[in-house]
């Protein structure tokens, strides 16, 4: 059986840890012979890198493992780059949801105006992730959940359409999970989905078993009444803030009966909602820094210190398995369905065909092969046709350097009240990101 080597860029993540171990785990359907961390950050990468050498020598010491700052060193001899940068680190992911929310607007990381700051910010690094990879590995395929997902995969169509990137989320994946709790049954690959929408904006149309039973229905009673909370959750989302967003489902879900909503709807549909029970001086930003941060660094210091993982519990990040089971369809081309932000290209039929949209697509060793999705109601394409507009225009910001359009999309998405408030949530972003976005004219 061949044997892959993988680059994990942005090395110095909070879920490197945990996706390593899932690699471990998932060893045998998905072999490694070489694994590499690449980051920017030379020092925190080196927290991670070390006690990830510890996990790996301990568990699976057959897996040559290295890191490095060094492109040419990362992106030489590989067959998948695993992609998850946040370019500005969670210092900016601050201002992102705290400048937004001064004026009275949603802050958060990848909605509103706080995501299309942060979009500002990932379009260039992406693009350098894939020209490294197409200059030292050109066969080789990068998977990407980078965030925000949706504005840097219309970029990369844009600006890169014929490379090998793949853009996925981890939302439908933590969703699904629940959903199979609900339903009784032990794991989401028990469940036969259609969805359509864009990343972080899209709804469920149907929910079958293997056996093509409908589960909706039983979905739906429980939706109606506890949103997506169910005992046990899913292993990504567990803070009490995630609990409140789950719990929200139950009113988008009302917005529109036939369908199952994302959970990132509430911050379009339910905005004031949002605003309201945001606390202005500590937002999902300050959670994470004193939460998963610190706790993941701290255990890596600990395990670096004794040299070895004894007494210490590292969580394998099983969720994110959908990583592999994407890396074995291009590799083994196992034709599994999953869901992928790709071009609309007529799927579906009454939509742009330019949008990237996330629906369900077969995919093969050539790459997804989206499955048809028909014509969408006048609800959702109206809301879609808003948001992918926003998302075009930011791009169009960055490759033009338009100060102009960036305010269109700022205005344009629908969590901003007026071109007013547009302008001055735009006015203090563009100081706060001086650096890291184009100089605009
Ligand atoms: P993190 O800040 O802990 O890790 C990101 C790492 O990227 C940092 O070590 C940083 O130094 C590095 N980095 C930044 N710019 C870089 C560049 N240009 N080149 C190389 N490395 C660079 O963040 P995190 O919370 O662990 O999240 C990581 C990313 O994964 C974020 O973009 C997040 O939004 C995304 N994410 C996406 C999904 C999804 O569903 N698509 C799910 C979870 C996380
Ligand atoms: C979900 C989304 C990701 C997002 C993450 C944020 O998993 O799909 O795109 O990055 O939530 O989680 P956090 O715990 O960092 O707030
Ligand atoms: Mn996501």
């Amino acid at each position: 059986m061949k044997k892959f080597s993988v680059v994990i860029a942005g090395g110095g993540s909070t879920f490197t840890p945990g996706i390593i171990m899932m690699l471990i785990e998932n060893y045998d359907r998905f072999p490694i012979r070489k694994l590499k961390l690449y980051d920017n950050d030379k020092e925190r990468q080196e927290i991670i890198a070390k006690a990830s050498e510890i996990l790996i020598k301990e568990n699976k010491p057959e897996i040559e493992f290295s890191y490095t700052t060094d492109p040419q060193e990362a992106f030489t001899d590989v067959d998948f780059v695993m992609a998850h940068i946040r370019v500005g680190k969670y210092a900016m992911r601050e201002l992102d949801e705290k400048i937004p929310l001064k004026y009275g607007v949603v802050g958060q990381e990848t909605c509103g105006p706080g995501g299309i700051a942060y979009g500002m910010r990932s379009i260039g690094p992406v693009i350098e992730l894939i020209d490294y990879m197409e200059k030292y590995s050109p066969n080789a395929w990068l998977l990407n959940y980078s965030n925000p997902a949706a504005i840097v995969a219309e970029a990369t169509r844009r600006l890169r359409p014929n490379s090998k990137i793949l853009n996925i989320c981890d939302m439908p994946i933590g969703i699904e999970t629940r959903m199979a709790k609900i339903l009784g049954l032990n794991s989401r690959k028990e469940l036969d989905v259609m969805y359509y929408g864009l990343n972080h904006f899209g709804w469920w149309t149907e929910i079958r078993d293997k056996e093509g039973n409908d589960l909706m229905p039983k979905l739906k009673s429980h939706v109606e009444k506890y949103g997506y909370v169910v005992e046990g959750g899913d292993s990504q989302h567990v803070d009490p803030s995630w609990n409140d967003t789950f719990l929200k489902a139950r009113d988008v879900y009302k917005t529109d009966p036939d369908t199952l909503p994302n959970t990132y709807l509430k911050y379009y549909l339910f905005p004031d909602y949002v605003v309201q029970h945001s606390n202005k001086e500590y937002t999902r930003a300050n959670e994470v820094m004193d939460g998963r941060e610190k706790y993941v660094f701290e255990t890596c210091k600990k395990v670096i210190e004794q040299g070895s993982t004894k007494g210490i519990h590292v969580e394998i990040d099983e969720h994110a398995s959908y990583i592999v089971d994407l890396a074995t369809a291009i590799a083994y081309n196992t034709k599994e369905k999953m869901l992928l932000i790709v071009p609309n290209n007529g799927a579906i039929i009454n939509f742009d065909p330019t949008a990237m949209v996330e629906i369900p697509c077969i995919v093969e060793k050539t790459g997804p092969r989206p499955l048809v999705i028909g014509e969408i109601p006048r609800f959702q394409k109206g809301l879609m046709e808003q948001q992918v507009a926003v998302e075009k225009l930011v791009v169009d910001a960055w490759i033009e350097k338009s100060y102009h359009k960036l305010w269109q999309a700022i205005t344009l998405s629908k969590t901003v009240p007026s071109a007013t408030v547009a302008k001055q949530i735009l006015d203090e972003l563009l100081e706060a990101n001086r650096g890291y976005w184009p100089e605009l004219k």
